[in-house]
C-alpha cells in the first residue's frame, strides 16, 4: 500500500491548473503512459482514486483527526497535529477543513513560540495601542498636558486636572496629575443665595407646589417627604424646601445637571457684582449689624475673612447669618438697613439687590421653571440670559 501510494505521488505532477471553475492538476499515467488533466479535491476531502480517460477524480472525505484546508490533489489529508502550548486556549478545533488553532490567553502575545505578558507601561508611559494575542503593547510617552501614575498594559495617559491657575497646589507632571487648593471647608455654602432667589418668596403657591411636585424628574423623593414639607412649611416656601430635598438626592439626571449648571451661572453672576473689593472686619461687622435677628460672633467674621476668598466672604456671612436666625436671606436683605453702612459697602448691597431682582433672574427662574413642567425637559440656553 505504502509503494503504490509513493510511487504514485512521485508520478503525479503537482501542477495545478485552472481550467474553467474546476481547479486541475496533472496526472502521468505510468502504466498507459497517458497525462491526464483530473479535478482537484475540494477542503475537507483527498484524492481516493486519480482520474481515467473514462472517469473523474474520486475524492473521499477526510477520516477523523484530519483535515484538509485546500483544494488538493494528496492521497491522504494531514493529521490534526497541532496541539496548544501552555498559556494557550483552542480557538478554532480541527475539524476536516480547518486544522486546530490556538491563541495566547488574555494579556499575552505570542513572541516565536511561547505567550508572553504584554508589557505595561511605566509611570509617564500610556498605552498607545493595546496588545493582542500577536502583538505586544506599544506604549508612548504622556505628552505635555498628559500624565500617567500607574504601571500598566491597558492604562493611556490621562489629561492633567486643570485647575483655575491660581488654585494649583501642586503642578502635574507626566507622571503625576495636577493637585487643585481644596476649596476651604469652612467656607462652604450650604444653601446659596442664588437658590434661594430662585426658589423661595416668587410666585411660589399652592398650585405651583401641586404641578412641581408632580412634574420633578423621576428621585428618590418619597411622598413622606413630600408630606412633611406641605406640612411643615407655609406654601411659599415648600417649593423651595423641595427643591433643596431634589438637589440632594438626584442622581445626575438631565434636569439636575442643567440645573447646577444654571445656578453656577446665577452664583458667577452674583459674584461678578459684588466685585473685587477690600473689606475689613469692620465693614463686615457693620454689614452684619444692619440686618435683622441675631448678630454674628466676630469669631465668624474672622474666620470667614480668614478662610474665604474676598468675593465669597459676604455671601459666606449671609449664609451663616440664615443658618443662626433660621430666616430668609432674601427677606433679611429686603430688611436690611443700609444708612449706617459705609459707601461702598452700601454700593455693593444695593448692586446685589438689583441683581436678585433683576429681569435676568426672572428669566433664569421661567427657564428652571418650564424645565420642571414641561414634561420633557426643555434645556434652553442660559449663558445668553445672565
Ligand atoms: C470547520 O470550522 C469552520 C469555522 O469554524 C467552519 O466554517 C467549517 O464549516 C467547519 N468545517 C466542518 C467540516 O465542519
Ligand atoms: C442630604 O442627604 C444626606 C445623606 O444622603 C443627609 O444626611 C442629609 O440630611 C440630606 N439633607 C437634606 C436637606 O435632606
Ligand atoms: C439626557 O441628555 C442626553 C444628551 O443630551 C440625551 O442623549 C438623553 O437622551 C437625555 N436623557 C433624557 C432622559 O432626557
Ligand atoms: C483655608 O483655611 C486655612 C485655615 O483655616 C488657611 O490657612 C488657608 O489659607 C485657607 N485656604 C484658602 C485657599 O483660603
Amino acid at each position: 500500500m505504502y509503494k503504490i501510494i509513493c510511487c504514485t505521488l512521485v508520478v503525479a505532477l503537482h501542477v495545478a491548473v485552472t481550467a474553467g471553475n474546476n481547479l486541475k492538476y496533472i496526472y502521468y499515467n505510468r502504466d498507459t503512459h497517458e497525462s491526464l488533466q483530473c479535478d482537484m479535491c475540494p477542503p475537507g476531502t483527498f484524492v481516493k482514486r486519480h482520474c481515467t480517460a473514462q472517469q473523474r477524480t474520486e475524492c473521499a472525505p477526510c477520516p477523523a483527526n484530519h483535515y484538509a484546508d485546500q483544494w488538493n490533489d494528496e492521497r491522504e489529508c494531514e493529521y490534526c497535529s497541532t496541539v496548544c502550548k501552555e498559556l494557550q486556549h483552542v480557538t478554532q478545533e480541527c475539524n476536516g477543513t480547518r486544522p486546530r488553532e490556538c491563541e495566547c490567553a488574555a494579556g499575552y502575545f505570542l513572541e516565536v513560540e511561547f505567550c508572553l505578558p504584554h508589557t505595561k507601561c511605566p509611570p509617564g508611559y500610556g498605552v498607545k495601542q493595546q496588545g493582542t494575542p500577536e502583538r505586544d503593547t506599544v506604549c508612548a510617552e504622556c505628552p505635555t498636558g498628559m500624565y500617567s501614575d500607574v504601571s500598566s498594559s491597558t492604562a493611556p495617559c490621562q489629561k492633567q486636572t486643570s485647575c483655575r491657575k491660581h488654585r494649583v497646589s501642586h503642578e502635574g507632571s507626566s507622571t503625576e496629575d495636577t493637585k487643585c487648593m481644596e476649596e476651604n471647608r469652612s467656607c462652604k455654602i450650604d444653601i446659596t443665595l442664588c437658590e434661594e432667589a430662585l426658589f423661595r418668596s416668587r410666585q411660589a403657591s399652592d398650585s405651583w407646589s401641586d404641578v412641581l411636585l408632580h412634574r420633578l424628574p423621576p428621585t428618590d423623593l418619597t411622598s413622606q417627604q413630600i408630606e412633611s414639607i406641605r406640612n411643615n412649611y407655609e406654601p411659599k416656601d415648600q417649593l423651595f424646601y423641595l427643591f433643596k430635598l431634589y438637589r440632594n438626592q438626584s442622581k445626575g439626571d438631565n434636569f439636575s445637571k442643567q440645573l447646577r449648571k444654571d445656578l453656577k451661572i446665577c452664583e458667577k453672576g452674583m459674584l461678578k457684582e459684588i466685585g473685587h473689593i477690600g473689606l475689613t472686619v469692620k465693614h463686615l461687622t457693620a454689614l452684619m449689624q444692619s440686618l435683622p435677628g441675631r448678630p454674628l460672633e466676630k469669631s465668624d467674621i474672622e474666620n470667614t475673612m480668614k478662610n474665604c476668598p474676598k468675593r465669597r466672604q459676604i455671601l459666606k456671612l449671609l449664609s451663616l447669618w440664615r443658618e443662626q436666625n433660621g430666616g430668609n436671606t432674601i427677606e433679611g436683605l429686603q430688611r436690611l438697613t443700609s444708612n449706617k453702612l459705609p459707601k461702598k459697602l452700601q454700593k455693593v448691597m444695593k448692586r446685589l439687590d438689583s441683581f436678585l431682582s433683576s429681569v435676568a433672574m426672572y428669566r433664569l427662574y421661567d427657564k428652571i421653571i418650564l424645565g420642571i413642567t414641561s414634561t420633557k425637559t426643555q434645556l434652553v440656553k442660559t449663558d445668553s440670559l445672565l
